[in-house]
């Protein structure tokens, strides 16, 4: 727990009343120096994975369609992929490995990252490649010709929620008594009721759902970002009506030092603060941002067509052969590896993922 996030979150419920969710969101997941992601990101020795960190084999793999977008748009001599929140750069450094001839030297790298110590973090890495740039916002990015992607970003992204009364809908805000931070139902405006409506014909009293108040904003400057290409996000979710109906108490949650919890307010700064992104709502923001959307598929799809299923068999067959030969250690290590591959496309897991593609 933070006690200078509290004092701040005081400071402003006092002076202004209950503040929205998505505000409450802004200030302990990103505000520096104090905020959730300033210390915390996925990989290394850190309590949580995800895929980039679990394997390189899914960089690997990632790479395969990178480079067809690069084929596709006529082999570029300079060709750039934009990573949005690119954690600890285990993604970059299995692309960039793998990324040989023609290709390897088209590829440029940008960090789009808000944190200074996150994009300190990147920089120990890869600062004195020319390959690499940062910019801290996506507004700052000159078109480019390549890939914008963001895995596990868009579920990060500050939300709002709303809860469904007998007569309408209540947002729920962020109040402060005494020592403790809690829910306030707040009456919202017709045009709030309006934009809710679809949802609503799905769901009951007392059920809740967020929605992500800076979809529509980013998704316009990541086109505007893109002279030509493609961006690919990566990430749980649903589309809609199951958005709502898989969820219907709302799919926001927290995690703590690879915990899972359900209550934003224990661990102020110390947990991450998380939803389901909602798909359909990504779409409609990426169609009337200009992009032709691409099939939504799942990550285990996405991965298989990339050739995870060869990738597999190949890991399988040189398992195989250690132990035949009896090299225990090898065998061990070829087994850990394979298994690491195997969860990137896992059911019930990291192959539940829905990769978003749209190209401009
Ligand atoms: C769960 S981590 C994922 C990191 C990395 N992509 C990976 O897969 O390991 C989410 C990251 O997104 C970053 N993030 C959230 N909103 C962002 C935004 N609008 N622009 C850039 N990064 C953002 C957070 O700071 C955090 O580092």
């Amino acid at each position: 727990m933070s006690p200078e996030l509290l004092y701040l979150l005081r400071r402003r419920i006092r002076a202004a009343g209950p503040i929205r969710f998505d505000e409450f969101m802004e200030l302990v997941l990103y505000s520096d120096p104090h905020g959730y992601y300033r210390n915390n990101v996925p990989g290394g020795d850190s309590d949580y994975q995800t895929s980039p960190t679990l394997s390189p084999w899914f960089g690997l793999l990632v790479t395969q369609e990178i480079q067809a977008v690069w084929e596709g748009l006529g082999s570029p001599a300079e060709f750039t992929v934009v990573e949005v929140g690119g954690g600890n750069a285990d993604l970059a450094a299995a692309v960039v490995d793998a990324a040989e001839g023609e290709f390897g030297n088209a590829l440029k790298w940008v960090y789009v990252e808000p944190l200074d110590s996150v994009a300190a973090m990147q920089r120990a890495r890869f600062g004195s490649s020319e390959k690499f740039s940062w910019i801290g916002d996506l507004d700052e990015l000159a078109p480019v010709t390549g890939v914008i992607l963001a895995n596990e970003v868009l579920d990060n992204f500050p939300f709002r929620i709303f809860e469904v009364a007998k007569d309408g809908v209540v947002e729920i805000r962020v109040g402060f008594t005494r020592h403790n931070l809690h829910e306030v139902r707040f009456p919202v405006g017709p045009e709030i009721a309006e934009q809710l409506a679809p949802a609503l014909e799905h769901l009951d009293p007392g059920d809740r759902l967020e929605v992500r108040s800076g979809i529509k904003e980013w998704m316009a400057k990541a086109a505007r970002g893109l002279a030509e290409g493609r961006l690919i996000i990566v990430d749980y979710g649903d589309l809609e009506p199951e958005t709502w109906t898989r969820h219907p108490s709302g799919s926001m949650v927290t995690y703590r030092q690879g915990e899972l919890g359900k209550d934003p307010f224990e661990e102020v700064g110390g947990s991450d603060i998380t939803a389901h992104v909602n798909f359909s709502a990504v779409a409609r923001a990426a169609t009337d941002a200009g992009l032709e959307l691409l099939a939504l598929q799942t990550q285990k799809g996405w991965l298989e067509s990339l050739g995870l299923k060869e990738l597999v068999a190949d890991f399988r067959r040189r398992e195989a052969e250690a132990q035949a030969g009896g090299q225990h250690p090898e065998y061990l290590r070829i087994m850990a590896q394979r298994s690491k591959i195997e969860l990137l496309a896992a059911r019930g897991g990291l192959g539940d993922y829905l990769v978003f593609g749209a190209k401009k």
